[in-house]
């Protein structure tokens, strides 16, 4: 058998180092001219991808764990979306569906209505991105209630313009030297229970991190009736890949309900099927008022949905739009990204995820720098810390981590302070899990002995 036929096109396989000379020239020119503020963790550059796989400038063949940040929920150029995309493009690139009308508009805000738990009609706006989504929730939470101010939790990353901003609690930096941002906006710890910034145990908790809400917020400096929603994600994602306890999710609804509040589900990285449901919030058995959708919602055309119960979307015409929201385009790539979900990914994140969540869950035990691991089908994280005791985060190593997982073909991303998250495509196979987590489990080994 020739070496040719023994390679398997599903798996890494590597042919430079990395960066490789063709990625170095790419990623020169680039430094020499793109926006400084982006972040590159690793130098991977991207010629093509199929599937699970992307090959860079080079020829060098990777495992893909991050779905371009949780975004490529049918894997890369799956040919059904490909095809849907071809058909629409030939037919209809653009015509502002804020001002106009288009078929395929009605048809993903009618499917989006089926398929979001709770039933009863729903209405929907559409516009490009997840930070998108957040502004209109924010507006249409504003516009509804009269009232000013949102809670939203440390750790959540909502997005980076002036209003989502003013809701992302992630990093500092992400806000230094913008200026003032929303006034009115209360941060309080998300159930991180590794870390409960109450000192709870499971055993003991009494869901500290929802009452404060009543308890010191409301009771002392933020009336109820000033509050106009609580933003919050089911499953924190670039916060660490948090998933809360149900008890969290339950007291946030009751609180909400006794005030009034809308709760705005921002399932901008946890929708489309990510969580093996197709939102997270099904979980938690959560009939949303407002759902925040993005991401993996059109296999990565830009496109995004806020989904709200009919009677918190009140604004009259003229009060919220955008040129290009709801492209068509966007939209038959969404429609057949839905589809592929129910007829065959949902199943698949569920089953791959299990197997991979359940292989890693005695990591703690196995690596000494492992700490908590946490997941939802394909939605997995796992702290890096320097001592299973104190919990003390380990940064470095984790960074170290994705560059080794880099040089092996594997691509994972960082999230939180000191948190690997693995989201891949919804097609990722048995065996690319099975060889990810080898993959990943030999640099831990390694790191363990450095
Ligand atoms: C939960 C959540 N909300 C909002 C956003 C912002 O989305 P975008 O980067 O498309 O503006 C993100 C992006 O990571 C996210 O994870």
């Amino acid at each position: 058998m020739s070496q040719a036929t023994l390679v398997r096109l599903d798996l890494p396989h590597m042919v430079t180092s990395v960066p490789g000379p063709k990625a170095a020239q790419l990623i020169a020119r680039d430094n020499a001219i793109m926006s400084p503020s982006y972040t590159r963790g690793y130098p991977l550059t991207v010629a093509h991808a199929q599937g699970s796989m992307i090959e860079d400038l080079d020829g060098n063949r990777f495992l893909d764990c991050n779905a371009g940040i949780a975004v490529c929920a049918t894997g890369h150029c799956h040919p059904k979306v490909v095809a849907a995309i071809q058909e629409q493009a030939a037919r209809l690139l653009h015509y502002s569906g804020t001002d106009f009308y288009y078929e395929n508009m009605v048809d993903l805000a009618e499917k989006l209505q089926s398929l979001v738990p709770g039933g009863g009609p729903r209405r929907v706006y559409l516009g490009n991105s997840g930070t998108e989504a957040v502004e209109a929730c924010l507006k249409m939470a504003r516009y509804h209630t009269g009232r000013e101010r949102f809670i939203a939790f440390f750790g959540a990353f909502h997005g980076r313009t002036m209003g989502s901003l003013s809701l992302t609690g992630s990093k500092s930096l992400q806000k230094k030297g913008f200026g003032s941002l929303l006034s009115g906006v209360s941060h309080i710890p998300y159930a991180n229970c590794y870390r409960c910034s109450y000192g709870k145990q499971v055993e003991t908790c009494n869901v500290e991190c929802v009452k404060v809400i009543e308890e010191q917020l409301i009771r002392h400096i933020l009336p109820a009736d000033d509050i106009a929603g609580i933003i919050v994600e089911p499953v924190q994602g670039e916060g660490g890949y948090v998933v809360p306890p149900q008890k969290f999710i339950d007291e946030l609804q009751t609180v909400a309900a006794k005030y009034k509040i809308p709760i705005i589900w921002d399932e901008v990285q946890s929708g489309m099927g990510r969580t093996g449901k197709m939102f997270a919030v099904e979980h938690f058995g959560v009939n949303p008022d407002i759902l925040a959708l993005a991401k993996g919602i059109a296999s990565g055309l830009p496109l995004c949905a806020v989904v709200t119960k009919p009677e918190w979307m009140t604004w009259t015409p003229g009060a919220h739009a955008s040129t290009f929201g709801g492209n068509p385009v966007a939209i038959a790539s969404s429609l057949a990204t839905i589809e592929l979900l129910e007829q065959e990914l949902l199943e698949n994140a569920t089953s791959v995820g299990d197997y991979m969540l359940g292989r890693m869950r005695d990591w703690p035990q196995r690596f000494r720098h492992v700490g908590r691991v946490q997941g939802l089908g394909l939605m997995i994280g796992f702290e890096l810390v320097r001592d299973q005791k104190t919990r003390e985060r380990y940064p470095e190593l984790r960074d170290r981590l994705e560059l080794m997982a880099f040089e092996r073909g594997i691509l994972i991303l960082g999230c939180g302070p000191n948190s690997i998250r693995l989201c891949p495509p919804l097609v990722f196979t048995r065996d690319q899990a099975e060889f990810c987590l080898d993959t990943l489990e030999s640099c831990l080994e390694q790191s363990q002995e450095s």
